[in-house]
């Protein structure tokens, strides 16, 4: 179930973002990404999602390569895979704390609202599932954010900075949460991060250049 990344290039028009990216992402394992602003780490972030096309290489997870998949059927991909975690929270704002944290389940068919209660337990937002995201913190909307990430007990978790906006202690207690969780259903865990202390927690820490992906 592993993740491969296979010499992947990224260019926006005639403008190159990265090139030789290489990269096996194993189950259960937790991988920093760090590097300079505007390297590229969102894109190869989104490339790794399939939320975007990539200009050169292949990514293959399982032995399903996503270059070769329709729009629907990297949807779908996403849907049974993946969770990701934004900078930005990017919560629902019409929907309540567990509307918005069931949205993976419900997607799939697979509504649980069990499931979606043990999630707010084990993110410490229990019995906050009737709240409005206007109403709650920008550490208690990254809490939400990451129960939606984990409640359908992805393969793979994508997280985008997901502590810059966070005070340190407040930081401090989302990593461990995702740590914990990530850990608990042997999810890999691909990182991009500025924070020192977040990546200082991988197993391996690597660095975006233009020319590749390397140990940092
Ligand atoms: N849709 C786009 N069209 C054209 N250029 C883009 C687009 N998205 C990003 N870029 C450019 O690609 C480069 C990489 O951007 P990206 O957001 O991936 O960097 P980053 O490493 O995530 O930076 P940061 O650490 O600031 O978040 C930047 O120069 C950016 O301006
Ligand atoms: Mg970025």
């Amino acid at each position: 179930m592993s993740l491969l990344v296979e010499g992947l290039a990224k260019r926006y028009g005639d403008t190159p973002v990265f090139g030789n990216v290489h990269l096996r992402l194993e189950p259960g394992e937790f991988v920093a990404v760090v590097g300079e602003s505007g390297v590229g780490k969102s894109s190869l972030l989104n490339c790794l999602a399939a939320l975007d096309t990539w200009s050169e290489g292949r990514i293959t997870h399982d032995g399903t390569d996503l270059g070769a998949l329709d729009e629907a059927q990297r949807a779908h991909w996403r849907r049974r895979h993946l969770g990701f975690v934004f900078q930005a929270f990017h919560v629902l704002p019409h929907l309540d704390v567990a509307q918005n944290v069931a949205l993976p389940l419900l997607l799939l068919n697979q509504s649980d609202d069990a499931r979606v209660a043990a999630m707010l337990d084990a993110v410490g937002l229990q019995g906050m599932g009737a709240r409005l995201p206007a109403s709650l913190s920008g550490g208690q909307l990254q809490r939400v954010a990451i129960a939606r990430a984990l409640v359908h007990r992805p393969a793979i978790v994508l997280a985008d900075e997901p502590t810059g906006n966070l005070d340190p202690d407040t930081a401090a207690r989302v990593m461990d949460l995702l740590q914990a969780q990530t850990r608990e259903h042997g999810s890999s865990l691909l990182l991009v991060t500025h924070s020192d202390a977040a990546a200082g927690r991988a197993d391996r820490v690597l660095r975006l250049t233009r020319s590749g992906l390397q140990r940092d």
